[in-house]
């Protein structure tokens, strides 16, 4: 046996030399095909491409496929096993499928990373320039003005509209992402590569929250946080997503200048809520992310009414035209105005509002105009 390959059930039909090739009319090339529709969910990509398919072995109308992991205890396999198995079971004469997990070589898990990943950057690819991934910075100056509420739901609402999308917890201090998702966790670490983590929705995410036990503060000094946040932009594996959503802490810190400076194509998208004095200090971030040379794209005013539930009113709970005032400041626009609806109640994996609610509406609105704007790339002189 080869030595990419360890601890390997050993459960198949035992001949592991025979050639596969076809017998009762099952080709080899015919299951290497459908398995081209079978992805690892943590790199994203077909498991063929990835080279993970190490054996094809044809029995009659009985299929045994080996896959070769990246770590045994892939937290993935029971869903890859599940995922080939019901594609197969599409695959005309095959009746029977079994797969057998083994384990990549330290090498071959090398390599593969480093094709996905490159080289030891300064940043992965989805933050560079010359990807399409668009970063999303939502920033506030104030705290508590619903910024992780806004960034998890305008992920799901970007999601809704078909895009992929995937979430920042810049917020290394105060995650709250983890707990939003109802994802708590510890990543998938394979080679110094960290894999995002799924939430239960789907959404992926990476958070520091994920690295240290629940409960725990973190207390760091700015520039061990900044390397952490500088990890997380470079080590994980981003996979090129349409959009990165960013949640970033509140006020104009270090966190937010780390990330404007490291990723000058972030856009940053503002949120107030009514009052004038978050408004205030809502505007300071977004001239902040100004002056840092970031766009701003727009505002989101959070908590602006409550729907009066006799007559389907607006309810200006909060005094004040905070959404307005800082658009005008920021010479941007209001991209939506979320209504105060008591559900996101910060419970574990209880921060998405139902599809088609009033506030989730107010999230497909603001996605829709955010997925409008055409992103100019920098032209390259020659
Ligand atoms: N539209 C809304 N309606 C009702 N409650 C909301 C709304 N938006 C946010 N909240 C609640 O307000 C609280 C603060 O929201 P959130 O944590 O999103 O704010 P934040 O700006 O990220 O806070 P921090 O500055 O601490 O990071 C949470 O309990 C959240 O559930
Ligand atoms: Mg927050």
């Amino acid at each position: 046996m080869s030595d990419w390959f360890r601890g390997r059930k050993n459960n198949s039909n035992g001949d592991e030399n025979r050639a596969p090739v076809a017998s009762g009319g099952v080709e080899e090339a015919t299951i290497r095909t459908a398995l081209k529709d079978v992805r690892d969910p943590e790199l994203g990509r077909d498991l063929i491409s990835l080279n993970m398919i190490r054996k094809v072995a044809i029995s009659g109308s009985s299929v045994t496929v080996t896959v070769a992991l990246t770590t045994a205890g892939c937290p993935m396999k029971h869903r890859i096993s599940g995922d080939i198995v019901d594609r197969l079971k599409m695959v005309e004469g095959v009746e029977a499928v079994d797969v057998d997990f083994g384990e990549m070589t330290d090498s071959d898990r090398q390599n593969l990373m480093t094709s996905l990943h490159g080289e030891a950057a300064e940043l992965a690819p989805a933050f560079t320039e010359g990807s399409k991934t668009r970063v999303i910075a939502v920033v506030s100056g104030k705290g508590g003005v619903g910024k992780s509420t806004v960034a998890v739901n305008l992920a799901a609402a970007l999601d809704r509209a078909g895009k992929s999308v995937e979430i920042l917890d810049a917020d290394v201090y105060g995650s709250s992402i983890p707990v939003m998702l109802g994802a708590m966790e510890k990543p998938n670490v394979v080679e110094g590569v960290i894999f995002p983590i799924e939430s239960p929705t789907g959404l992926k995410f990476i958070s520091m929250g994920n690295f240290v036990n629940e409960g725990q503060a973190i207390i760091w000094r700015a520039p061990i946080v900044n390397k952490a946040l500088t990890q997380l932009m470079r080590d994980v594996y981003w996979d090129e997503p349409d959009f990165i959503i960013v949640d970033m802490p509140p006020g104009t810190g270090d966190v937010a200048l780390t990330v404007a400076q490291m990723i000058p194509k972030a856009e940053a998208l503002v949120v107030t809520t009514p009052q004038a004095d978050a408004a205030r200090v809502a505007a300071k971030a977004g001239k902040m992310a100004v002056q840092a040379h970031l766009k701003v794209i727009g505002v989101v005013e959070n908590m602006a009414y409550a729907e009066c539930p006799d007559c389907g009113k607006e309810l200006r709970i909060f005094g004040g035209d905070g959404g307005n005032a800082v658009a005008e400041e920021l010479d941007s626009k209001i991209l939506g105005r979320v209504p105060i609806e008591p559900d996101a109640s910060g419970e574990p994996g209880n921060a998405l509002y139902e599809e088609d609610s009033a506030p989730a509406r107010a999230f497909d609105e603001v996605a829709a105009s955010i997925a409008a704007v055409k992103v100019r790339k920098k032209l390259r002189v020659l």
